[in-house]
């Protein structure tokens, strides 16, 4: 059977966590392929309210297995503080597994994501400062420690003096920061180490099996491709490897790009940013304010990190960046997160082109001046009044409302077959089975 994977058609926050919780059912392996705690999902199903930053988020029906793939950056203590979470509000970790091959996220990465930050000044990316960039920094510089070390004691008190020696010159003379001491880093990450021995694994062995045995396994990205550090709006990116797009689920995890038979993008019925760089249909009015707030939706959805609690940057719905990030990850169904949150506007806007020195121009410029200088061209369509939580058919959604969602598919040039009116694992329209029988 194939792999489905779920990717952000923008700049993260679209709400992946939400749409997974709800695929999951479909599905016996659900795994994370990339990024790490800087991540932020939140889920909304019968279990309660969670915040998962690691964990993929087909935990909550226990009988799948979870894996932390080998494309991702783990913060030890972020990742036991989350099971610790799962485990005291009874969900059940016991099909957790987290590859081997996995790289941690140690005590300098932390302290050099907030040094960096300080030394850029105004160019400031707004990172989550989780240290995950300067631990896919290290992956990629080979000096990172993996999971592998971290439970065998013998290899990781070598590889953490090795690297620590190295990492001490960098903390000292290029930072002015005080260098770190390996035996209290040993003692730490030993304990660490063995709370998670149970879970490690060869998950690539793991995901290959289950994917032979026509399992459907479905891949939970993080982040947003716009937020990729390819095809991003860089240097505003994340640094991620493998990507935060489509194209990562395979590398990620262990299996090739022929297993991968369906991408669901993820998308917001507008567009919300966190940290810095070029957006351009912010808005900075009253409408942006609604927008954070929640709108006209669901109570208790305000537009603030998950991970970090900053407000979120808010605009309408930027179509030339989602038919871009479309066609970059090749998705075939589109999941539109958010719509109840549009209700209450009188009119709604979308994005159709870009204004860039008199020239009408249809896809967002490589440079970052120029991308900061892009204004955004709208299309205007009526609002609707209705709060339309607790819509669950199409046909039973105001006119209005549907015309606004046709509009973005013909945007995006991809079927929206779920459309999802609040937080909650129910509050979703689904006018096409993408795991039907037709999958194989
Ligand atoms: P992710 O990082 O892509 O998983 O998204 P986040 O969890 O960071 O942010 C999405 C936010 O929107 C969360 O607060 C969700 O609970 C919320 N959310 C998801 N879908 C909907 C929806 O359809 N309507 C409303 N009002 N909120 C939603
Ligand atoms: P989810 O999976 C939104 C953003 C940060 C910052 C930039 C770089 O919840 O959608 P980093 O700490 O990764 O070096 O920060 O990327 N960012 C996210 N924004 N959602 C995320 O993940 C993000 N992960 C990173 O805000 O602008
Ligand atoms: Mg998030």
């Amino acid at each position: 059977m194939p792999a489905v994977v779920v990717i952000g058609g923008q700049w993260g926050d679209e709400g992946k966590g939400r749409v997974v919780d709800f695929h999951s059912r479909y599905c016996s392996v659900v795994a994370r392929y990339s990024a790490g705690h800087n991540a932020g999902h939140t889920i909304v199903n019968e279990r309660g309210k969670f915040a998962l930053h690691l964990v993929p988020a087909g935990i909550f029906y226990g009988n799948k297995t979870c894996i932390i793939g080998h494309g991702l950056v783990i913060d030890p203590k972020s990742l036991l503080a989350e099971v610790a979470m799962l485990s005291e509000r009874g969900i059940d970790t016991s099909r957790l597994l987290v590859s081997e091959r996995a790289h941690l996220v140690m005590p300098w990465h932390r302290i050099i994501d907030l040094a960096d930050e300080r030394l850029r000044g105004a160019a400031a990316i707004g990172t989550t400062g989780t240290g995950t960039g300067p631990a896919f920094h290290d992956k990629v510089g080979r000096i990172g420690i993996r999971m592998a070390d971290l439970i065998d004691r013998a290899r990781f008190r070598e590889r953490l003096r090795e690297v620590l020696e190295y990492k001490n010159r960098v903390l000292t003379g290029l930072y002015g920061e005080a260098p770190l001491d390996p035996d209290a880093i040993e003692r730490e990450y030993a304990e660490f180490g063995e709370r998670l021995r149970p879970y490690v694994a060869d998950t690539i062995a793991v995901v290959q099996a289950a994917h032979a045995r026509g399992e459907m396994i479905l891949l939970e990205g993080a982040q947003g491709s716009l937020l990729d550090i390819d095809s991003g709006t860089y240097p505003y990116v994340t640094s991620s490897v493998p990507a935060s797009v489509a194209a990562g689920g395979g590398i990620g995890i262990g299996i090739g790009p022929t297993a991968i038979a369906r991408v669901i993008g993820v998308y917001k019925a507008f567009q919300t940013r966190v940290g810095h760089g070029p957006m351009p249909t912010e808005l900075h009015d009253s409408d942006g304010e609604t927008l954070r707030e929640g709108g006209g939706g669901a109570p208790d959805t305000r537009e603030y990190g998950t991970t970090t609690g900053r407000p979120r940057r808010t605009g309408w719905f930027d179509g030339v960046l989602a038919r871009y990030t479309a066609r970059l990850n090749g998705v075939t169904s589109v999941a539109l997160t958010r719509l109840d949150t549009l209700s209450g506007f009188e009119r709604v806007k979308v994005c159709v082109a870009y204004e860039l020195d008199d020239q009408r121009v249809t896809t967002l410029p490589a440079t970052l001046e120029a991308a900061l200088r892009v204004k955004p061209i709208y299309e205007e369509l009526p609002g609707w009044q209705h709060d339309i939580t607790h819509v669950r058919a199409l046909g039973d959604l105001p006119t209005e409302a549907r015309q606004y969602v046709r509009r973005i598919e013909q945007i995006v040039e991809a079927p929206i077959d779920m459309i999802s009116v609040g937080p909650e694992r129910t509050q979703a329209i689904v006018t096409r089975d993408v795991f039907g029988a037709a999958l194989t």
